[in-house]
């Protein structure tokens, strides 16, 4: 277990040894301040890993993977630029978004630059012979995780979202860039067909896991150790399964009442975020976002059987693990 951690974090350094020196001191300093600001600032570093621990479950050497790693770690990055414009989120990873540290037009800004440079780490076809498959791997996690976002947003003002809905949203927004992540390490270590899908397989599920998690830390996660401000998804009239899972499940007139006002207006202010929180734990919500979230991981488990054993494999079911027990 130790070991695991161990090499996980070795595989993080690595990274990070990259992300720090990408555009450290460039200029225009508008523009490269946010974006060192951004990448640099933490984070699980859990797409850039999977990566190289794809490369290697398939007989690859994880380190070629590195750069595909920090081109995903990049576009993620991006992702959270724009994303907490949208969300109207002050804080990430313990520390003022980009946003409100500078302004929206660099967010913006820093978003877009940041997208051309992810393209610029991929490797060309003198590098790898599945050059062109990584390219379309990550030209799609792109198109994908706005498609996702536009979905997300949509719900926001609709009041029709169904639970069928919630997880076509979250398969475009949170499972592409996984899948994207494991794809492009795979191709990397020159895998088989089978080889592909079953991570391909692994990190859909993991995403799905992962986002239902993120929902629900949201709501029951301690703010300082989340990093994320607490409660904001109410706050904004986010569709999550539980909110979608409490609205068929609503027993009391009082839990409907509150609920209805949610819907008819969007979401609610900050004071009522505890009693939403404790009618999502009352009508069950909660418990069935867990049951979802295990049986995610639990499928995501199973695809690394079709795989040859290795450490790798062993560390990528290792992954789940430490990520089912996560607090941020
Ligand atoms: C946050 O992703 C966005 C979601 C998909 C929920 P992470 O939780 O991986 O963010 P960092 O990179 O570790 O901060
Ligand atoms: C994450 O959704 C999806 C993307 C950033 C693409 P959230 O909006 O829930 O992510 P956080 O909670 O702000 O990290
Ligand atoms: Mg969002
Ligand atoms: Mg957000
Ligand atoms: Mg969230």
């Amino acid at each position: 277990m130790k070991n695991m951690k161990e090499r996980y974090t070795q595989f993080v350094q690595l990274v990070e040894d990259r992300l720090h020196n990408l555009v450290k001191d460039k200029e225009p300093k508008v523009l490269y301040e946010p974006f060192h600001y951004l990448i640099t600032g933490g984070g699980k570093r859990i797409r850039p890993v999977l990566s190289m621990l794809a490369c290697g479950a398939v007989s690859g050497k994880p380190e070629l993977a590195l750069d595909c790693g920090v081109a995903i770690e990049v576009m993620h990055n991006f992702t959270l630029a724009h994303d907490d414009i949208m969300d109207r989120s002050p804080m990430r990873r313990g520390r003022e978004t980009v946003h409100v540290k500078w302004n929206d037009a660099t967010a913006i800004l820093t978003g877009d630059v940041m997208m051309g440079w992810g393209y610029r780490l991929l490797p060309n076809s003198t590098e790898s012979s599945n050059s062109d498959k990584i390219l379309a791997s990550y030209t799609r996690a792109l198109i994908d995780v706005c498609e996702g976002q536009a979905f997300d947003v949509e719900f926001n003002e609709n009041q029709n979202t169904t639970v069928d809905d919630y997880f076509q949203m979250i398969e475009l927004k949170t499972s592409r860039l996984l899948e994207c992540s494991a794809e492009m390490g795979a191709y990397v270590g020159g895998a088989s067909e089978e080889e592909v899908k079953a991570l391909n397989l692994y990190a859909k599920y993991l995403g799905y896991a992962f986002q239902l998690q993120d929902d629900l830390l949201d709501i029951v996660a301690d703010e300082a150790e989340f990093g994320k401000t607490v409660g904001l998804d109410i706050q904004e009239g986010k569709k999550t399964y539980m909110i979608l899972y409490a609205k068929e499940h609503t027993l009391t007139h009082f839990d409907r009442e509150l609920l209805d006002k949610f819907f008819a207006q969007n979401g609610l202010p900050k004071e009522y975020v505890n009693d939403m929180k404790y009618l999502l734990e009352r009508t069950g919500a909660i418990e069935s976002a867990e049951v979802q979230i295990n049986s995610f991981f639990n499928k995501a488990k199973e695809e690394l059987n079709k795989l040859n054993p290795s450490e790798y494999r062993d560390m990528l079911d290792w992954l789940i693990d430490s990520l089912h027990s996560r607090k941020k």
